[in-house]
C-alpha cells in the first residue's frame, strides 16, 4: 500500500515560483487497480515522478506499508518494489531486450521466461528478444517493452503513466487483457494508471481526478464515470459553453496576453 500525504511540489521557472502539486494526499490500497486521469498539464506525471523519487516534493510525506520512502533515493524506492513505467520510455544503446528484463527480475531467466512477458504486451517475442534498445526501436515498440520489463519486475506497486501513448488499436486490446490480466493477481501489491483512455477508466477500481495539482474528484468506477463522460471537451469550455457537472478543461490563462 503506498500513501502520499499532504504532497505539494514546485518548481522555480523564468517566471518565478510554479506550484505543480498542490497539498495531494490518497491512498492506494493493495489488491486494487487506481486510474488518475484529469487534463493536460494537470500534473499526473509530476505525481508519478513523485512516487518513483525522481522528483522529490517540498512538503508532504510518500509511506510504503508504512514505511516513510519520502526522503528514499530512486534505486532504493526500486528495490522496496516501486516500478515505473514512463510517459515517454528510456532507450539504452548497447543493452539488449533480454538483458533489460532479465535486469528488471533481478536473477536469472531463461529466453523463454523471457519471451513470455514480451508476448503478453503483443510483441513477436523471438524478433525482439535480441534487439537493442536504442532508436531502431519504434516509440510503440519501446513502450511495450518498458511496460513487459514492469511486468517482470512484478513489483509491489506498478506505475504505469499513460501505457496506451503511441500504441495501436490492436495491441491496446492486448495491453487492457494484460492489466485485466495483472489484476486478477494482485493481492498484496496495486497498480496505478495515469490514462486518458475509457478503456483503461472502465477497468479502474477508483478514479482519481487530477486538474491544476489538485485532487478535485475520487471515486469508484461506478461513481465516477459517468460524470467523466458527461463533461464537455475542453475546446467546448473554452468556448464559455460547457457547463456540465465537474469542470475539466484548464483555466483560462489569466495574464491575457493575446495568443
Ligand atoms: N521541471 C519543470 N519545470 C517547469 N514546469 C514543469 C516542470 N515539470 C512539470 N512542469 C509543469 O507542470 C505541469 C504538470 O506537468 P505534468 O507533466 O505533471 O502534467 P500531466 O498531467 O502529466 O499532463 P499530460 O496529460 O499532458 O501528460 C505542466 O504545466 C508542466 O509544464
Ligand atoms: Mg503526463
Amino acid at each position: 500500500m503506498i500513501e502520499l500525504k499532504n504532497i505539494s511540489f514546485g518548481v522555480d521557472d523564468d517566471k518565478g515560483k510554479k506550484e505543480i502539486i498542490r497539498d495531494v494526499s490518497f491512498t492506494v490500497p493493495d489488491g486494487k487497480l487506481i486510474v488518475i486521469t484529469g487534463p493536460n498539464g494537470g500534473g499526473k506525471s509530476t505525481l508519478a515522478r513523485l512516487i518513483a523519487g525522481i522528483e522529490k516534493p517540498i512538503s508532504g510525506k510518500i509511506l510504503l506499508d508504512g514505511e516513510d520512502i519520502t526522503g528514499m533515493s530512486i534505486t532504493e524506492r526500486a528495490k522496496k518494489g516501486i516500478g515505473f513505467a514512463f510517459q515517454q520510455p528510456v532507450r539504452f544503446k548497447g543493452i539488449e531486450v533480454f538483458d533489460l528484463i532479465r535486469l528488471a527480475t533481478g536473477k536469472s531467466i531463461s529466453v523463454a521466461d523471457a519471451c513470455s512477458y514480451l508476448s503478453a504486451v503483443g510483441l513477436c517475442a523471438r524478433d525482439y528478444i535480441k534487439r537493442e534498445v536504442n532508436s531502431s526501436l519504434s516509440g510503440g515498440e519501446l513502450k511495450r517493452i518498458e511496460i513487459a520489463t514492469v511486468l517482470a519486475r512484478s513489483p509491489r506497486i506498478s506505475v504505469f503513466d499513460e501505457p496506451e501513448a503511441g500504441i495501436d488499436l490492436w495491441s491496446f486490446k492486448n495491453l487492457i487483457e494484460v492489466f485485466e490480466g495483472m489484476r486478477k493477481h494482485i493481492k498484496e501489491s496495486s497498480i496505478l494508471i495515469i490514462s486518458h483512455q475509457e478503456r483503461i477508466l472502465n477497468i479502474a477500481d477508483e478514479i482519481m481526478v487530477i486538474k491544476d495539482g489538485r485532487l478535485i474528484n475520487k471515486g469508484t468506477r461506478d461513481e465516477l464515470m459517468p460524470q467523466l463522460m458527461s463533461t464537455d471537451s475542453a475546446v467546448r469550455d473554452c468556448n464559455g459553453v460547457g457547463e456540465k457537472a465537474i469542470d475539466l478543461a484548464p483555466e483560462p490563462c489569466s495574464t491575457g496576453a493575446p495568443i
